[in-house]
């Protein structure tokens, strides 16, 4: 049964005394709801370390205006239930009086991630999951951090924070987990209805052909790229996008030129539920 830790103090004493007797920590950030995707981070981070922590959190600074921070799904027993079959040594579950008693005045940037894709599409996301993030990585201290390459542009965003600003945390990046009509796994699924729920894989779909256009002719332009995969969403009216981008993985710019390692990036909407995922060329 993993021990509930609410508050930062008593995570840090209870870290220190594992580490004090040369445990490795491995960490899974969260914000709930969990699912198979973040089933496979904990597996990853159980088979590589020795104390498992996963936080769960639902950081308001990452959610914009009108967007899904009151209907974000909030079920700690049920995730519980998954930590304590995933064999979670310590869950962090913060409430958000004891993470933020008052909205920090001190917060990151995202610098150009916040830019481009998300960032642009969402202002100010991508600084709440920096500040987030860095919080969460000062709480837990020296450890591995496991992230989701669904969140692809999240994930880059992330490996430069922890070099940029020198954090004592490896990240290990983790494959995204799919159902089998491809839908990345996402807590936001849990959204859609019926209809949408059988549009949704489309947005894979586009970025394979996308990937694949790619692979059967290397020499194809990145618009090009991203007009074939932007066909193949077109084809499912349901969904209304907001990008089709091929772009380096570490910084997330615009690919001028395709090559192997590129990430075909997407988001798209269907009804009030915003959908993203990525493929990399390869
Ligand atoms: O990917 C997520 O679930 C969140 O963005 C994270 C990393 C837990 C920060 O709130």
């Amino acid at each position: 049964v993993p021990k509930v830790v609410r508050a930062g103090r008593e995570l840090g004493a209870v870290l220190d005394q594992a580490r004090a007797g040369g445990a490795m920590v491995g960490f899974v950030p969260t914000m709930g709801a969990l699912h198979a995707g973040h089933r496979a981070l904990i597996a990853r981070a159980r088979a590589e370390t020795d104390l498992v922590l996963v936080s769960v959190f639902v950081n308001p600074l990452q959610f914009g205006a009108g967007e899904d921070l009151d209907a974000y799904p909030r079920d700690l027993d049920a995730d519980l239930a998954v930590c304590r079959a995933e064999r979670v040594d310590v869950v962090f579950a913060p409430p958000g009086a004891e993470m933020w008693p008052e909205p920090p005045v001190v917060r990151l940037s995202a610098g150009a991630f916040g830019e481009v894709l998300e960032g642009a599409h969402r202002p100010g996301h991508l600084d709440g999951v920096a500040t987030v993030v860095a919080k969460l990585l000062h709480q837990a201290g020296r450890c591995r951090a496991y992230f989701g390459r669904k969140d692809a542009q999240q994930l880059a965003l992330v490996r430069r924070m922890v070099r940029d600003l020198a954090f004592d945390a490896t990240i290990v990046p983790c494959d995204t987990v799919r159902e089998p009509d491809g839908l990345a796994l996402s807590s936001r699924n849990a959204y859609l209805d019926e209809t949408e729920r059988a549009a949704a894989p489309a947005l894979h779909r586009a970025l394979a052909a996308g990937r694949d256009a790619w692979l059967a002719d290397p020499t194809l332009a990145p618009g090009r790229i991203e007009a074939i995969a932007g066909q193949v969403l077109a084809a499912e009216p349901a969904f209304v996008v907001d990008y089709v981008s091929l772009v380096d993985p570490d910084t997330f710019q615009p690919a001028t030129r395709a090559a192997e390692g590129q990430v075909l990036a997407a988001a798209a909407r269907l009804g009030p539920t915003r959908l993203i995922d990525n493929v990399v060329l390869r």
